[in-house]
Order: structure tokens, then C-alpha cells, then sequence
């Protein structure tokens, strides 16, 4: 990543306007990797055209698959090889910076019988825990393994037979799910998933869509329970735009003064709306208009004002996953709000694309914030009055545009560098910033 790549916010420009985020990540890499082993084609429209969904594209064109070069904006067809279509490649999968595309692709490729992979991602992915993903895969009778005794990337698999199992995974990871459950349609038998709470569910969703024999139960909690043996049939996908991309601009239309905007087909999968429910309890002024349901998926388009005297708010327990990756924007948002804000039961955040909890506390610190960083959270003292300041990316994309955000409440002129971080999700982010604030 080019260090250099540094852009000025000023503070003080209020957002209006209507804007469209771009398409969901975890529905894209899911779109790609679901219509790969599918029989016939896969018709696939909205697909975010950013780092990550094109990691997952590349490997999965080394693995044989025929997707066409993805064009911004362009729907595209993909025809899928089945479950036994994969081939061993003759190169190392590169992940890039992309958690979803290896733990899927570990998932997806335990149960190739016979065939050999090497998955490699960049230097933040490769410190990053895959023996989550390694570890259940073992249990169902998979082969790999990688640095510190099978934690780390480089990962090696060694495709082989799997048995379907009983899994309770110890995090409430939809990555460390996902590949379970795919890994599971080419296990013998039954593979049953138990999460400790509910993670996001665009796998459970998307499989039930192509065919496969999949079912939730409740028994026990959020138990996920499929079957192997069926056939997957190509689907045409509509992929709504990211909450997770649109709560960047949820949150600076509510804090930043005189704001107004409308963000058009957003998903609104009640397993990633956990920011709804931290903007109704801080008082924030938003409105649903046009609910809708495409391909599956529930959607609409979210109205924000600005709302004046925002409360404080605590985030802990089951709330976590549905809002995993908008914690570091709503640790800026609890620095306009009236009192004390604790984000708890967050430690997770310290094994994403960087130490999120760290990163943030000492970023925001450069503007003045007031936050203590506890082991699995973070305690922000609200009111806070930003001054312009040189802040850092530390090559996270959600820290960028978070930083982006915050900049925007800072008096004078901020510098953010490695600000190209965002690409990963959002290679739009500096125009959409640009065009809302204009
Ligand atoms: C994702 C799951 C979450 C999330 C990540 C995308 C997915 O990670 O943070 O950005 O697409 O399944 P975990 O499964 O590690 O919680």
C-alpha cells in the first residue's frame, strides 16, 4: 500500500444530497463463491467492484472458474463448475487483504478430494487467526495447516474426506460459519452448526436460494444444519448496497450540524442492522422509506437529519455481530454525544484487519478525543471538541473513512494518510465524501 496516499478533509461542511452505497461485500464474495460450485449459470448484478470481491474472483479463476473480467457497474454471468468441478491450481491463491475470501475459500476447498492449495494474503491477513476456520475444518476430517501450528497463513490444505459433524463455534464468526457450511456440502452426512450468537446470515440465505438442503433450528440457539448430497442451481443475483458502507454516512449526517441525506438500496438483513438500534437509543433522526425485499435480502432507503443532543450508549452481548464492523464508526459517533459512551464485549475487533480497538483509541486521540481502551472494549467520553490533526489509516479501510468522518468535525484541515485504505471496501468513498459535502 502507498503510504504517501494522504488526503485533506476541512472541517465544517454540513452533507446534503442523495447518494448510492456500493454493493454488499459479503453478498458479492458469496455471489462469486456459491455460483462457482453451482451447475449452470449465475447472473450477478451490484456486485462491489473493490479489493476484496476481486481477491475472491482472482482465486476463484485460478481454481478454474470462468468469470469474466468484472467491469464497474456491469452486471456479469459466471458459469459454475458444480461441487466436484474444482480444479488444483498452478499458483498460490492470493487473498490480498480479504479475511472472507480465505476463511471461505478454506471452507470450500478442505473436501477437494486429492487436490492441493496454497492460500497466501497480505501482511495484515497473514497475522490474522485461521486456525478458527482450521481447526472445526479438522474436526470434519480436514487436512491443513500453515504457520504457528495452523493458525497463520501462508495456509496449506490438502483436499480430502469430510465427515459432516456437530460444530459449536466459540465466536459468533459468519466467516468461521460460512466455511463450515460449505465445507459441509461435501461432507458425508450431516454437518450442524451452533454460534454463540447470531451472526450475519447471507450464506444460510444465498445456499437455501441455489437449492441446497439447508435449515435453521432453535433449539439450542441459532442452529444451522445442512445436508450434503443436493445439487446447486445457478440463480440470478441482486445485490443490495452495504449498511456497512452506508453507516459512514448514517453517522455524519446525524453528528454533523445541518445535514440531510438520503441513501438509497441499502440491505437492511436484520442480522447487520445492530447500527439502527445504537441510533434509536442515541436519538438519532432517521427514517425507512421504500422497504423492499431483492433476491432474499430486505432492503430500503435510510433518511438522516441531524439530530441535536445525542445520547450516549453502551454496546454489549448478543448486539455485537450485528454491528461488528461499524464499531469504529460509532466510537466516533460517541464522541458527540452527551456523556459517557462503553463499547464491551468487543475483543473480536482486535483480530480484524487491524487492532481496531487500538487503531481507533489512538487515532482519535491525535483530534482530542477522550477514550480508554479496556481488553474488550472502549470507553469514550462524549462532548468532545475535535482540532484538526494528522491521523493514519494503519492501512485499515474502515479506520480511513471512519477517520473521514471524524475530520469532518475537527476546526481547520486534517490529513489522513494511507488513505487509499478504503478501496477495500469502498473505492468510491473520497467522491461520495466530496459530493455530499459539496
Ligand atoms: C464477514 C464477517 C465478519 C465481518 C467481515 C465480513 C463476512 O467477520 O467483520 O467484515 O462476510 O462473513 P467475522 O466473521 O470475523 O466476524
Amino acid at each position: 500500500m502507498n503510504t504517501n496516499h494522504i488526503r485533506t478533509i476541512h472541517g465544517g461542511s454540513s452533507l446534503q444530497g442523495t447518494i448510492k452505497v456500493p454493493g454488499d461485500k459479503s453478498i458479492s464474495h458469496r455471489s462469486l463463491i456459491i455460483g462457482s460450485i453451482a451447475e449452470g449459470e449465475t447472473n450477478i448484478e451490484g456486485f462491489l467492484y473493490s479489493e476484496d470481491p476481486l481477491s475472491t474472483a482472482d482465486c476463484l479463476r485460478k481454481l478454474g472458474v470462468n468469470i469474466p473480467e468484472i467491469k464497474k457497474d456491469e452486471p456479469f454471468t459466471i458459469s459454475g463448475l458444480g461441487l466436484d468441478g474444482i480444479k488444483e491450481p498452478k499458483e498460490i491463491l492470493n487473498c490480498g487483504n480479504s479475511g472472507t475470501t480465505m476463511r471461505l475459500l478454506m471452507g470450500l476447498l478442505a473436501g477437494q478430494e486429492g487436490k492441493n492449495f496454497i492460500l497466501k494474503g497480505d501482511t495484515s491477513l497473514n497475522e490474522r487467526p485461521m486456525g478458527r476456520v482450521g481447526k472445526p475444518l479438522s474436526l470434519m476430517g480436514g487436512k491443513i495447516f500453515g504457520r504457528e501450528r495452523g493458525n497463520k497463513a501462508p495456509i496449506s490444505i490438502h483436499g480430502s474426506k469430510l465427515k459432516g459433524c456437530f460444530i459449536g463455534t466459540p465466536v459468533a464468526s459468519a466467516q468461521v460459519k460460512s466455511a463450515i457450511l460449505l465445507a459441509g456440502l461435501k461432507a458425508s452426512g450431516t454437518t450442524s452448526v451452533i454460534e454463540p450468537a447470531s451472526s450475519r446470515d447471507h450464506t444460510e440465505r444465498m445456499l437455501k436460494a441455489f437449492g441446497a438442503d439447508i435449515s435453521i433450528r432453535g433449539e439450542l440457539g441459532r442452529n444451522i444444519v445442512i445436508n450434503s448430497g443436493g445439487k446447486l442451481i445457478g440463480q440470478r443475483i441482486l445485490i443490495p448496497g452495504d449498511i456497512s458502507s452506508a453507516s459512514f454516512w448514517m453517522i455524519a449526517a446525524s453528528i454533523v450540524p445541518n445535514s440531510e441525506i438520503l441513501i438509497k438500496n441499502v440491505g437492511l438483513n436484520p442480522t447487520r442492522t445492530g447500527i439502527l438500534k445504537v441510533m434509536d437509543s442515541m436519538g438519532c433522526n432517521y427514517e425507512i422509506l421504500d422497504k423492499s425485499t431483492i433476491a432474499g435480502e430486505p432492503i430500503g432507503s435510510i433518511k438522516v437529519k441531524t439530530a441535536k443532543n445525542l445520547r450516549s450508549f453502551t454496546i454489549e452481548g448478543d448486539i455485537l455481530p450485528k454491528l461488528i464492523d461499524e464499531i469504529p464508526i460509532l466510537t466516533v459517533a460517541a464522541c458527540f454525544c452527551n456523556g459517557i459512551s462503553e463499547i464491551k464485549d468487543a475483543k473480536e475487533l482486535r483480530f480484524k484487519e487491524t487492532d481496531r480497538l487500538k487503531v481507533m483509541a489512538r487515532q482519535l486521540h491525535k483530534f482530542g478525543a477522550e477514550i480508554t481502551e479496556k481488553e474488550d472494549g472502549l470507553i469514550i467520553n462524549g462532548q468532545s471538541r475535535f482540532h484538526s490533526a494528522e491521523v493514519d489509516s494503519e492501512t485499515d479501510h474502515r479506520v480511513a473513512m471512519s477517520l473521514a468522518i471524524a475530520s469532518l468535525l475537527a476546526k481547520g484541515g486534517s490529513k489522513i494518510i494511507r488513505a487509499n485504505a478504503a478501496s477495500v471496501s469502498y473505492p468510491t468513498f473520497w467522491e461520495d465524501l466530496a459530493q455530499l459535502t459539496n
